[in-house]
């Protein structure tokens, strides 16, 4: 197990953060999605590791992250000409492909899928890391298994600190919501996770709608898929215009107070209602209030358009925890 107790050290030395690699450690990393807990995925002990600080189950995946679209071949089979269109369009940026692996990924980053998950993360630090550790990196979201991702480094330093030795800071996460998860049914697109590239965007690109498989929850594609999951501790609802306000809860409206009380404590994700910016603030806000000493937690559905859909999946499965 890896549970001793380690110094963990919160700054910008991509130098540091490289030697860690090296020596099969772990480290926070930022994306322009949520940051990542890293690992040097050409070693099996160090991807172990990963599963080990995040509690998470070893039947769940790890995405590979690369520097270039020429990286994803040697991982993969064949990297079908659907996603190498995408990729031109998309990457660097929050689109993850799910494709048929080649046998330099280990079982242990897909555990045991045929299928492994890459994507090109778009933030400068990560992608001169990753080139620079001339191997992929294997991560998932910085957080303990089930909890809030992570978009800034003090929210990682709060769940993993003692954990790992080195938090790379980034900034904030300019999306602030997990990649799109993608891969091919019968040679058509099919979303299995809703992120920060939205249907909408895929389809200009594809010329049909692709198909949604993110709502099952009997065996999974993705584990964002599961009903309950990015929870805070607090007890978290949608908020219900009909009931009377709760001086003891903190409220998250999208862009106005609907509350008639103006007293009570209440956070905005975009004052102008731009759906970018409520994604962009979504976690840091959940990670607010939940910090916040309230009873609840109650909060508003947003438009189910574009981002909006994958920020009320986010919001969906936070509630679900307590509501099932
Ligand atoms: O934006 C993101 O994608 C962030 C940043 C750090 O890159 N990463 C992230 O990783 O959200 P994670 O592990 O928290 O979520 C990845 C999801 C999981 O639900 C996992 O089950 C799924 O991707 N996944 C990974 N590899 C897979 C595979 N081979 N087959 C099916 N699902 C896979
Ligand atoms: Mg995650």
């Amino acid at each position: 197990m890896y549970l001793c107790a380690v110094i963990t050290l919160v700054g910008n030395d991509l130098l540091k953060v490289l030697n860690f690699l090296r020596a099969g450690e772990l480290v926070a990393i930022p994306t322009e999605t949520v940051y990542g807990l890293a690992a040097d995925c050409m070693n099996d002990r160090a991807v172990q590791k990963i599963f080990e600080v995040k509690q998470r189950p070893t039947t769940n995946p790890l995405i590979l992250h690369v520097e270039s679209i020429e990286r994803i071949y040697p991982l993969v089979n064949e990297f079908p000409d659907t996603f190498k269109q995408l990729a031109k369009v998309f990457c660097p940026g929050p689109l993850t492909f799910l494709i048929k692996k080649s046998s330099l990924v280990s079982e242990y980053i897909t555990a045991g899928n045929e299928r492994v998950a890459i994507r090109i993360p778009k933030h400068p630090l990560t992608l001169k890391l990753i080139a620079a550790l001339d191997a992929p990196i294997a991560a998932p979201s910085a957080n303990l298994y089930g909890k809030l991702s992570p978009t800034e480094a003090k929210h990682v330093k709060n769940q993993l600190d003692g954990k790992i030795p080195y938090i790379l800071d980034g900034g904030e996460c300019q999306r602030g919501i997990e990649s799109t998860i993608i891969g091919l049914e019968k040679n058509e697109v099919v979303i299995y996770r809703l992120g920060s590239i939205t249907p909408e965007d895929l389809a200009q690109q594809l010329g049909y709608m692709p198909g949604l498989k993110v709502h099952s929850n009997d065996i999974p594609v993705a584990s964002g898929m599961v009903k309950y999951h990015y929870a805070p501790i607090t007890t978290c609802s949608f908020f219900d215009p009909m009931k009377p306000c709760d001086e003891s809860a903190g409220y998250i409206f999208l862009s106005k107070n609907l509350l008639s009380s103006s007293s009570i404590n209440i956070r905005i994700l975009s004052p102008t209602e731009n759906l970018d910016e409520a994604a962009k603030n979504l976690y840091s806000t959940l990670h607010d209030v939940d910090n916040g000493g309230f009873s609840h937690i109650y909060i508003e559905k947003v438009p189910d358009v574009g981002i909006g859909m994958a920020i009320n999946d986010r919001i969906g499965r936070a509630v679900a925890k307590f509501h099932f």
